[in-house]
């Protein structure tokens, strides 16, 4: 894995962090930790997905964890469910996978449809068991700097900087977005790495500003180009966790990255950037909960 500096100079533009290289290289070591745990006499992990309705973009995403995990030697199922499930359907498939030993990972898709109440369905997963770190009892674990799961975006931000070498402790870090699946938890998890953490939102009221005092900026709004690279301090690092698919069919990010490479000592594309970390931090988290589960972590 890269390990490059990320002080390029601002005339040669920002290190590109390459998500698609790292999330290769973090299921390499999950299938590698996956063959080592059966070689060790342990069971194959297992990881069920509940995908309930038939929301496109969510079959895409469901389709693409199947394939990575299989690739990595779990045992998966997608549990598809109609789109007009009663809550009370719902609410028993995930308790029937609370209970069947060989599932170590569940993951309801979301969103789900109208009329179904997606906390009181992520609620009742089993916290050994939410590899997607949304339980009450994962997010208090990571409040309070305990091990636990922790969402799979978030996680993906944080193992691109650690493999590339970069630092949060005493940086100034600003997140964009204030959702429960990446701001909050990724302020949480910089705040456990000693940076000075920031979260701004709609109602912010100078979001320039506080992204120009920023060492670090993450934006997670879902907003095409929001942040103009002019408002980036210089050499800053970006992490870009918007995905936006334009009138033209392409996809940008919550940053305008052309003039944003231009200040950035290194970037995250879009896509290939923080996209497909998500994936590869949920078979983390299945291999994780995986071992635990069989005393074996
Ligand atoms: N929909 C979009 N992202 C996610 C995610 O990380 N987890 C789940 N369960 N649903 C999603």
């Amino acid at each position: 894995m890269s390990q490059d500096s990320n002080a390029s100079s601002a005339t040669s533009g920002a290190q590109i962090l390459d998500g698609k290289a790292t999330a290769a290289a973090v299921r390499a070591d999950v299938a590698a930790g996956v063959d080592a745990l059966v070689a060790g006499g342990g069971r194959q992990p297992g990881l069920t997905v509940v995908l309930v309705g038939e929301d496109p973009p969510s079959q895409v995403y469901v389709r693409s964890k199947d394939r990575a995990a299989t690739e990595a030697g779990f045992r998966v199922e997608t549990v598809r469910m109609a789109a007009d499930s009663q809550q009370a359907d719902v609410e028993a498939t995930v308790r029937r996978l609370n209970g069947d030993d060989g599932v170590d990972g569940i993951l309801v898709q979301l969103p789900l449809p109208k009329g179904l109440d997606a906390d009181a369905v992520t609620e009742l997963i089993d916290p050994a068991k939410d590899v997607d770190g949304l339980t009450k009892d994962n997010i208090a674990r990571l409040v309070l700097g305990q091990d636990g799961l922790v969402p799979c975006t978030p996680a993906g931000c944080i193992e691109i900087c650690d493999r590339h070498g970069i630092s949060l402790s005493g940086k100034d870090v600003v997140v964009i977005g204030r959702s429960h699946l990446v701001g909050k938890p990724f302020a949480q998890l910089a705040l456990a790495r000693n940076a000075t953490v920031t979260i701004c939102h709609s109602r912010t009221r100078d979001l320039e500003a506080h992204c120009r005092a920023a060492d670090v900026v993450v934006a997670a709004v879902g907003v095409t180009e929001l942040v103009k690279g002019s408002w980036l301090k210089e050499g800053a690092v970006v992490l870009d966790v918007g995905i936006n698919r334009g009138d033209d069919g392409k996809l940008r990010g919550d940053v305008e990255f052309e003039t944003a490479r231009q200040r950035a000592s290194a970037i995250t594309p879009v896509p290939g950037g923080v996209g497909p970390m998500t994936i590869a931090m949920l078979l983390a988290n299945t291999l994780e909960t995986s071992r635990r589960r069989q005393g074996r972590a």
